[in-house]
């Protein structure tokens, strides 16, 4: 069955199976899933996920519209950006798999994969289970179909053009606009700060207390642009429990911690080999470098700031060694 979405693209899914979810079809590759795990195929293998995490991992990348570099849903199945195409690949960056020549890569029109992976975030997730949202707080993913849960897999990404709180822009949180204070960050401090401008410069001079906004923040393990100065984007995220993907970086990234505390493990990014463990605590700040992938864990909420230089040359001038991919040699 071909379910039309976005104006001429068509998904590929099949009716209904006896847990009551649709099976999806994308090139070679296919994923069905049962009360417990998803199942995917593709020509030289197989593979089986477990659904809370698979959906936890599907909603990142649809929500970041497959993000920078490689969404790697576990050490097998992931997506590549190419900005315009992705690639959905099946142990391409995984050294066994290669070895054995078991492993497998298509290429699509970002439509056709965006719009398969929107479907299927959307006939997977039942009611009661926010794949944003921290285990303790949502209900569970598992069991037959039932219901669905679209005010969550469907919310606002925040992409500020310039800053938090500019008029026009988008706006601080508060328990009037549905963002109650995390039970974590009760005792953040939510005063916001005076401005004092020169006259004739009242328009032109914004702040916001970052904190405040960021102890509100109802998701975990999403970045959101609060600030962007050309392609320099500050993407404050609020953490709890592990990364539901392992990204594999196509550029570097700065980690700044900014309350608690955060374990990444760190591997290679294209075989996975491990790299290094990096405990970061507040005031702690990393360089990531673009040749590697990284998970974190963090055992309670805890407040990250994320720095993205979005600029569009950085994956060609890394991958053909114009660039080093460290920022800084010691
Ligand atoms: C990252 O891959 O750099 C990343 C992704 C999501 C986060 C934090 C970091 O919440
Ligand atoms: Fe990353």
């Amino acid at each position: 069955m071909a379910i039309e979405t976005a104006p001429g693209v068509e998904v590929d899914a099949s009716e209904p199976n006896q847990h009551g979810y649709r099976e999806f079809r994308l090139g070679e590759f296919a994923f069905s899933r049962d009360e417990y795990f998803v199942y995917m195929t593709w020509p030289t293998g197989r593979h089986v996920l477990s659904a809370d995490g698979f959906l936890r991992a599907l909603q990142r990348d649809v929500a970041w519209d497959f993000f920078y570099g490689i969404v790697n849903f576990d050490g097998v199945l992931g997506t590549m950006n190419h900005y315009g195409t992705v690639d959905l690949f099946a142990g391409r960056y995984n050294d066994s798999y290669r070895k054995a020549e078991l492993d497998h890569m298509e290429n699509f029109e970002t439509p056709l994969i965006r719009e398969t992976f929107k479907a299927m975030l959307d006939d997977w997730t039942n009611a009661g289970f926010d794949p944003f949202a921290s285990p303790t707080e949502t209900g569970s993913a598992f069991g037959p179909k039932s219901g669905e849960n679209r005010r969550a897999i469907t919310r606002h990404r925040v992409t500020a053009k310039r800053m938090v709180g500019v008029p026009g822009d988008e706006q601080i949180r508060t328990d009037e606009s549905g963002f109650p204070k995390n039970r974590h960050f009760l005792d953040v401090p939510q005063d916001e700060p005076e401005i004092d401008a020169e006259p004739g410069f009242e328009d032109e001079v914004c702040s916001f207390n970052l904190f405040a906004y960021l102890s509100r923040s109802d998701v975990t393990w999403n970045p959101s642009v609060v600030s962007a100065c050309k392609n320099s984007l500050y993407c404050p995220t609020t953490e709890e429990y592990i990364l539901p993907i392992i990204h594999g970086n196509d550029r570097v990234e700065w980690f700044v911690q900014l309350s608690d505390e955060i374990w990444w493990n760190v591997e290679d990014r294209d075989t996975g080999a491990a790299r290094a463990k990096v405990v970061m605590k507040p005031g702690d700040v990393a360089a990531m470098p673009a040749d590697i992938r990284h998970q974190g864990y963090a055992p309670k909420r805890s407040m990250l700031l994320v720095w993205e230089n979005a600029s569009p040359d950085l994956p060609e001038l890394l991958s053909s060694g114009k660039l080093p991919p460290v920022p800084v040699e010691f």
